[in-house]
């Protein structure tokens, strides 16, 4: 579909320095370890920080692995549900703490904001710029009710951050993009607010998203699901990511997935499970490699590329 290229340069990540455990948590809820990791697969997240602080230690890292400088960088796209203010955007505030001299943007998808940045990365790249930092990040704890069992067991801080380049042999074989403002009020919060969730709903609706998404891309790319090598989705709940994969036929042998240590950190949880998978060597050249990103709105975005770039065989051999 491209000529131009696309090639993760360089992945980076931030976590905050607390760590909240389950166990933690039901000194002061009426749950359980056991419970929260037989429903969700999540045992601890982080929580502290601020959303353009996690954002410029996860991009800083993210470039330093790509041996760029703030002057290569022509544009930055920060996904974030959880803005330093309501105005300005976040991404000023991360241009500034990295020196960049580029446009700066924040995308507010919800969890599906980090695929979306890399779709618009592309489109920015076939206008003729030669490198995109796509960001996501978040600090979730400031708006969720950790008293509350639904929500409260679920969500955590963190940011993760790629530098897209032209060149290299990669490219973006097929993508999806998608909302459905009908369900604004299945996961939401009023301004200065904390989150308010149908958990049941949510579950139904992201199972269907994703499936309805990754088909649409692999349609579009013209591949089907035995091409696809590796799948990095969304850590929102493994029961969700089990209950779509038993749908398209995907296993979990072949899924990264970063769920159980950091808890859902929304725009922030696909670079966050990527980094760890190419820590763990997991992904080549030439892979074929799907992301799935879907959540709040409804929104709902898909990546398929074949991966050039950071494989960390430096550090994995
Ligand atoms: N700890 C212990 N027990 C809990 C609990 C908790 N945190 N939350 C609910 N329960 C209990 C309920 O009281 C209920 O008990 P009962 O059967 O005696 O009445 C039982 O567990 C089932 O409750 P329910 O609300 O039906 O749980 P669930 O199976 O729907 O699981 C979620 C709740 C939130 C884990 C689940 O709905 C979910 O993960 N949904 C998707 C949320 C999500 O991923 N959001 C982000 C998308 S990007």
């Amino acid at each position: 579909m491209t000529q131009h290229g696309f090639r993760f340069a360089g992945l980076g990540a931030a976590l905050p320095d607390k760590l909240l455990t389950n166990d933690e948590l039901a000194e002061t809820m009426d749950t359980s370890d056991e419970w929260i990791r037989e429903r969700t697969g999540i045992g601890s997240r982080y929580l502290g920080g601020t959303t353009s602080g996690l954002a410029t230690e996860a991009a800083a890292a993210a470039m330093e692995r790509a041996n760029v400088g703030p002057e290569d960088i022509d544009q930055l796209l920060l996904a974030t549900t959880t803005p330093d203010y309501m105005l300005p955007g976040t991404a000023p505030a991360v241009a500034e703490n990295l020196g960049l001299d580029c446009g700066a943007l924040d995308i507010q998808a919800a969890c599906s904001g980090w695929v979306y940045g890399l779709v618009l990365a592309n489109g920015f790249l076939l206008q003729g710029q030669k490198r995109i930092l796509v960001v996501g990040a978040e600090t979730l704890d400031r708006m969720t009710d950790y008293t509350d069992r639904g929500t409260g067991i679920l969500f955590g801080n963190g940011a993760g951050a790629a530098v897209i380049e032209t060149g290299g042999g990669g490219e973006i074989l097929g993508w999806d993009l998608g909302a459905d403002g009908k369900y604004i009020k299945i996961l939401w919060a009023e301004h200065g607010d904390t989150m308010l969730m149908d958990g049941k709903e949510v579950f139904r609706q992201a199972v269907t998203a994703i499936q309805r998404s990754a088909n649409a891309a692999l349609d579009r790319a013209g591949l089907t699901v035995d091409d696809i090598d590796f799948v990095v989705p969304h850590q929102a709940n493994v029961r969700i990511v089990e209950a779509a994969w038993k749908r398209l036929g995907f296993t979990m042998e072949q899924t990264g997935m970063r769920l159980e240590e950091t808890g859902n950190t929304s725009a922030a949880s696909i670079p966050l499970a990527l980094d760890k998978v190419l820590d763990e060597g997991r992904i080549s050249d030439g892979d074929t490699v799907m992301l799935i990103g879907f959540g709040a709105g409804m929104t709902w975005a898909t990546t398929i590329v074949r991966w050039a770039g950071d494989a960390r065989s430096a550090t994995t051999a």
